[in-house]
């Protein structure tokens, strides 16, 4: 009988991160500073960002030690099991074999402990005494919480409004890590109370609460910055999924034709493909699918232009698919999901096709949900339930087609703080977003203004 669970040992956690930079088929494109309209001096960055995560920023090196101190972190939930979904794949009559990636384990619930743990790290190496950030679902902000009270630090977090007004039990596993949290937009930095006085009732975005976060970091000396995805070190520290992945599917004789996973900024899905991206540039078939959503179609319907990470226009010029910074998109339920921009690293991927995005709608994300919880009993985060609906949509094609296919999926969070989503749900009261095409031109033009 074939095993359900692919596991690994504590000492095949990755001791290196994967670097994608070595291995680009273009070079990554400059940060650019808004103000010189010039490529950005790592100097710039030293306000908000250690100097050791501005230099894996620009790092071309291919491999990047992790330090032991963080591996011995990582041991509390890595490495994570990959999953053989039998019984999804008895339901669906697919010949496709489906696994996923169980990045739920961590004790924040998802992926996202994997960089909140190296950042806390570099930042209390370099003496810092707070780190700001922004979160959407909340995912994001407890991670870094749960890390910032490993290593004693404060922490300072500010939520998306229509989160921490949909998600209160995210902002209590926050408070018992001992960190702060702020509904945003609020009126303790400029750019909140700006907001606040041109859109009083905006259910916030994730551009409007990094703008909050860069803000109060750049302006408080013993205080950085942390970003939980987007930048090019979130995506490095994020490649141990992938590693172990690698590893995993050669200890069960696999191939993988097809990866999926979600994409907000970008980070889970980075960490699950990047180590298979020199395969395919070598030649190997194998399909990247990045899933997004449609009410906030950044990699279908965007440009691939430079454009600010924040609402506020306080972040350096990055290239990236984007919908414009002061797109806000629709309160849907997947919050990790609502950010107008992408990971640099991830949008150069897309425009060389060599990721396939793909955006889909809020029901048929939960429909999937619910049949991958009645098969596999997992609850998946609204935002992992993008890839399993692609997952799904994949292990169909290949029953259609008649192909034994392999798909891994990333697991990147649980839901069991979204319950009041899944009730509105199965209640019948989600609707689906059509792409907002007036507001998102209005956005785009903008753009325009920014010249570079
Ligand atoms: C469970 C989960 N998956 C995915 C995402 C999307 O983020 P990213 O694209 O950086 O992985 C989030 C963001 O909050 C999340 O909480």
């Amino acid at each position: 009988m074939m095993d359900e669970k692919i596991l690994l040992k504590e000492k095949d956690i990755p001791t290196q991160w994967y670097n994608i930079q070595a291995d680009l088929p273009s070079p990554l494109a400059p940060p650019i500073n808004p103000a010189t309209k010039k490529p950005l001096n790592p100097k710039d960055l030293l306000p908000i960002f250690p100097k050791e995560l501005i230099q894996q920023e620009l790092s071309l090196k291919r491999w990047i030690d992790i330090p032991d101190e963080i591996r011995q972190i990582y041991k509390i939930w890595r490495p994570t099991v990959l999953h053989r979904a039998f019984r999804l794949e008895k339901a669906l009559k697919t010949p496709a074999r489906i696994y996923y990636k169980d990045e739920s384990v961590s004790p924040a619930g998802s992926h996202k402990a994997n960089t909140a743990i190296a950042q806390a790290y570099y930042n209390k190496k370099e003496e810092v005494k707070r780190i700001c950030t922004e979160t959407g679902a909340g995912q994001w902000g407890s991670a870094l919480a749960h890390a910032c009270n490993i290593f004693n630090l404060k922490c300072t977090v500010y939520m998306v409004r229509v989160s921490y007004e949909q998600k209160p039990f995210r902002k209590s596993l926050m408070h018992i890590w001992g960190a702060e949290v702020f509904p945003s937009p609020t009126n303790k930095t400029h750019a909140g109370r700006q907001i606040q006085k041109r859109f009083p009732h905006t259910a916030g975005s994730l551009g409007i609460a990094i703008s909050e976060a860069v803000e109060d970091a750049a302006t408080h000396k013993d205080a950085k910055y942390s970003l939980g995805s987007v930048l090019n070190h979130v995506l490095l520290h994020q490649s141990v999924i992938g590693l172990e992945v690698k590893h995993q599917l050669k200890i069960a004789g696999e191939k993988a034709d097809v990866l999926v996973g979600c994409v907000g900024g970008g980070s889970n899905f980075a960490g699950l493909v990047f180590p298979f991206v020199k395969d395919k540039l070598n030649g190997k078939d194998i399909d990247f699918v990045a899933v997004e959503p449609t009410a906030c179609p950044t990699m279908t319907k965007g440009p691939f232009c430079y454009d600010f990470g924040d609402t506020a226009k306080l972040t350096p010029l990055l290239k990236m698919y984007t919908l414009g910074h002061s797109f806000v998109p629709p309160g849907i339920h997947a919050g990790g999901l609502r950010y107008h921009g992408c990971a640099p690293l991830v949008s150069l991927l897309v425009n060389k096709k060599i990721v396939r995005p793909f955006a889909v709608h809020q029901t048929e994300i939960f429909k999937a949900a619910i049949l991958f919880a009645k098969t596999e009993g997992h609850l998946p985060a609204p935002e992992t339930a993008h890839a399993i609906h692609a997952g799904i949509v994949e292990a169909l094609k290949a029953k259609a087609q008649k192909k034994s296919k392999c798909i891994v999926i990333n697991y990147s969070g649980h839901g069991h703080f979204d319950l009041a989503a899944y009730d509105n749900y199965l209640g019948g009261h989600l609707k689906d977003y059509h792409y907002p095409e007036e507001l998102i031109h209005k956005a785009l033009n903008e753009l325009k203004c920014l010249g570079v």
